[in-house]
């Protein structure tokens, strides 16, 4: 009897209110969920979230909400995780089945808009979108804006930092370093917005090693908050480099024109670590029509000690798993980050918390799953082979992930499986 009593006071005293739950939906949700952000309708105030309590109740059971897709396990190692708590996703849920009541009157969660002023301070070199005109509907394809830096010597990036103009329409933007000589988008023009073809896109030299064709220096992707490298860490930007910007918007109901733009700081003196991304690719995919599970599997190998920063599976549309593990010399493995349910709408760098020591001679493996099969609803077409491509209905296996060494090292740290698409290729190149 005691013991049911002690049970069911809890309960009772806590039917859940507004506003014990409204600092879990500022944190977790407000970031996109409100006006001008990717969320479609605002929950910033109590009127706005009461008719979405049983979506909200669903979501998080069903965690869907926050989009997130890494497992509970691996995600305790990630610093900007969005995975709610089982205690979080507890009280969203005793709030609902309470009968969503208000409680206490709250103020409106403030607007987390990214502040006018830049994080650190003015950047020392600015890329701007010279007014992108995105139309109220339609798809719209990958874009591309270079950049010349015309610097009068090589400079080390310790920083950079994007403000995105018009955050409801930008599905994802990468900036590239593009180091001279490079093949990467080498026939776009400078200083202009620029749809390439697919063959002008994969294009390479033979040989080409990626460090000297281009490095990611920083991705957008909804719910980004700017993310400081370590103290002595830098990007290398070598004299007669250029940025190039990869652009994929959609389109949101509403025509606007977006001038996001990228602010760079240079470091005052050279770092003691480079960081680099580097991209382990499967350019030999070939997923047979129906295919509910191919495998797709690339590894990178360190040719000298390193730490380990970032990850970012790449997928497209059939991309349905997966998991990047750290193997050590003396056989040990550790799963560094493992995604059971891949989602190609949410391109999600995932930044551990203490950055990962490795010695010479460990690998990255990465693993991707693909469905192919028609039970996946993404699949534009599951009667077809899928071979590598990027266009959203080819596929694509890439892990990014960025990596810290000592600086006077090569910048091509890393041994990767596979680069280049092989030379037999039956698959002809994409000609939009
Ligand atoms: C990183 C951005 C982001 C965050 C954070 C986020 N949402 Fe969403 N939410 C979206 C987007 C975008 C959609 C539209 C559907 C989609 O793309 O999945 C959505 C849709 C929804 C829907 C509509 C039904 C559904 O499941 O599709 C609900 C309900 C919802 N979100 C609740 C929440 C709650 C509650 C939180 C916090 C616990 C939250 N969201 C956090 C971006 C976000």
């Amino acid at each position: 009897m005691l013991r049911f009593t002690l049970y069911l006071l809890p309960a009772l005293a806590s039917a859940v209110t507004y506003d014990q739950i409204r600092p879990i939906l500022a944190e977790r949700c407000a970031g996109c969920h409100q006006t001008g952000e990717i969320g479609p309708m605002p929950l910033t105030t109590y009127q706005q979230a009461r008719p979405w309590a049983k979506a909200i109740k669903q979501a998080v059971l069903k965690r869907t909400m926050p989009p997130w897709h890494a497992d509970a396990e691996s995600s305790q190692r990630i610093h900007n995780s969005r995975r709610l708590s089982d205690g979080e996703v507890n009280q969203l849920v005793a709030w609902v089945d309470a009968g969503a009541k208000e409680g206490k009157p709250t103020a409106p969660i403030p607007s987390a808009k990214q502040d006018a002023r830049w994080t650190w301070g003015k950047p020392d070199f600015v890329v701007r979108i010279p007014g992108y005109e995105v139309p109220a509907s339609g798809t719209l394809r990958y874009t591309f804006l270079v950049t010349g830096t015309d610097l009068p010597e090589d400079r080390w990036i310790s920083a950079a930092e994007w403000k995105i103009d018009q955050r409801a329409v930008v599905h994802h933007i990468n900036a590239f370093i593009r180091p001279p000589g490079s093949s990467y988008v080498a026939t776009a023009p400078k200083g202009q917005l620029y749809v390439a073809s697919g063959a002008e896109r994969s294009f390479r030299h033979p040989n080409e090693r990626e460090i000297d064709r281009r490095e990611l220096l920083v991705g957008y992707e909804p719910g980004y908050r700017p993310v400081a490298w370590g103290p002595r860490q830098a990007k290398l930007l070598k004299k007669g480099s250029d940025i190039v910007f990869e652009i994929h918007f959609t389109a949101n109901g509403k025509a606007v024109v977006d001038h996001s733009e990228l602010g760079i700081y240079f470091a005052k003196q050279p770092p003691e670590e480079r960081l680099v991304t580097i991209t382990p690719a499967d350019s030999k995919l070939a997923i047979p029509p129906g295919d509910p599970n191919y495998r797709s599997f690339v590894w990178a190998e360190l040719q000298a000690d390193a730490k380990l920063v970032s990850l970012q599976p790449h997928m497209h549309l059939r991309g349905k798993a997966y998991r990047i593990e750290a193997v050590y010399p003396d056989g040990r493995r550790d799963l560094l980050i493992d995604v059971p349910r891949y989602d190609f709408n949410w391109q999600t760098t995932y930044f551990l918390k203490e950055p990962l020591k490795l010695p010479k001679g460990a690998k990255l493996e990465c693993t991707g799953w693909f469905d192919n099969s028609a039970n996946n609803p993404a699949n534009p077409d599951p009667a077809k082979t899928i071979y590598w491509g990027d266009q959203s209905w080819e596929e694509m296996n890439v892990g990014f992930m960025e990596i810290a060494f000592d600086r006077r090292g090569d910048g091509d740290i890393v041994k990767l499986s596979d680069t280049t698409r092989p030379a037999d290729s039956s698959k002809p190149l994409v000609n939009e």
